[in-house]
């Protein structure tokens, strides 16, 4: 079977993550037990996850023209994914992500930096790319009017898409008609509902939506009913990019067998197996260990 082609159209970002024991309080400073920098951007944790689970993954996207920017396309590249439409950008530094771990809590500042340059007419030239891929991935950390733009050419060409509303942004009915499912947490779902105009609308969204609730797995509504897929228990060091691997490996697995409930419990496990180490991406499973889990998950329940 050849493997499915998906394309992520979306932000890179250096992840500058401090370890500390608790917050500092304002004006206050504290010693920090760990600093390290790990690859993040929703938009390449969600290509790196696509790509470990079997996918032909092509990143759309812009770094700035550092060292941060050279280091994540050539952590790309040996991902096996396609980055060559990830441009270098003169004027604009790499995205970046100061992370702050205390307990099981992550709080993150973005700074989209060349994220911010992907433009309408830029994303325009990546049509042909788009056209030829069975799912495109896409989420909020580059401009509206890009995630838009993609949305418009991919819906033009039939291709599904899946749209990561993160973070979070109101978006326009006519994003919400294009796209064929909404993967929102439970805070963002909340919101995009308050932000809804009409019933229909609400109606439309809640249709579309697949919530990502953590430990309480996911819920999404099948002929109108409300169906929770439990999550895969584990001990959680970073929860940084759950998110994003549930993204991926629902992308994955929906463009190859086009089964919602199926995609779902696959996307589940791999977020459950991606949170057990620090980073984004490095506890991100591969197609092998997410088989010997599921063997192990199988052999718990017989
Ligand atoms: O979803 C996690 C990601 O959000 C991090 O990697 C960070 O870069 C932010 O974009």
């Amino acid at each position: 079977m050849r493997k499915p082609i998906i394309t992520v159209l979306g932000s890179l970002n250096m992840d500058l993550v401090t370890v500390t024991e608790r917050v500092p309080t304002q004006g206050e400073t504290l010693t920090g037990q760990s600093f390290s920098t790990f690859p993040g951007g929703k938009g390449a944790n969600q290509a790196v996850a696509a790509a470990r689970l079997g996918a032909d993954v092509f990143m759309v996207g812009k770094v700035g023209n550092d060292t941060f920017g050279k280091q994540l396309k050539e952590l790309l590249r040996k991902e096996g994914i396609q980055e060559g439409k990830v441009e270098i950008t003169e004027g604009k530094e790499t995205g970046i992500a100061s992370i702050t771990i205390s307990g099981n809590d992550n709080r993150i500042i973005v700074v989209p930096g060349a994220n911010h340059e992907v433009t309408p007419e830029w994303v325009m030239r990546h049509e042909a790319q788009i056209k030829e891929s069975d799912l495109l991935l896409l989420q909020l950390e580059i401009p509206i009017e890009s995630v838009m733009k993609a949305a418009e050419i991919a819906h033009q060409h039939k291709i599904p898409i899946v749209l990561n509303p993160a973070p979070y942004q109101k978006l326009s009915l006519r994003l919400i008609e294009m796209v064929s499912f909404l993967t929102p947490n439970e805070g963002e779902f909340k919101q995009l509902l308050s932000e809804s105009g009409t019933e229909e609308e609400q109606e439309l969204l809640a249709a579309k939506s697949i919530i990502t609730k953590g430990e309480e797995g996911v819920e999404y509504l099948e002929d109108r009913q409300k169906i929770t897929i439990p999550a895969f228990p584990v001990q959680a060091v970073d929860t940084t990019g759950a998110g994003d691997t549930f993204n991926g490996a629902f992308a994955v697995s929906y463009a190859k067998t086009k089964h919602v409930k199926e995609s779902l419990t696959y996307a589940n496990l791999a977020a459950g197996l991606s949170v057990t180490k620090m980073g984004a991406q490095t506890g991100m499973p591969n197609a092998g260990e997410m088989d010997a889990a599921m063997r192990k998950a199988e052999g718990q329940r017989d």
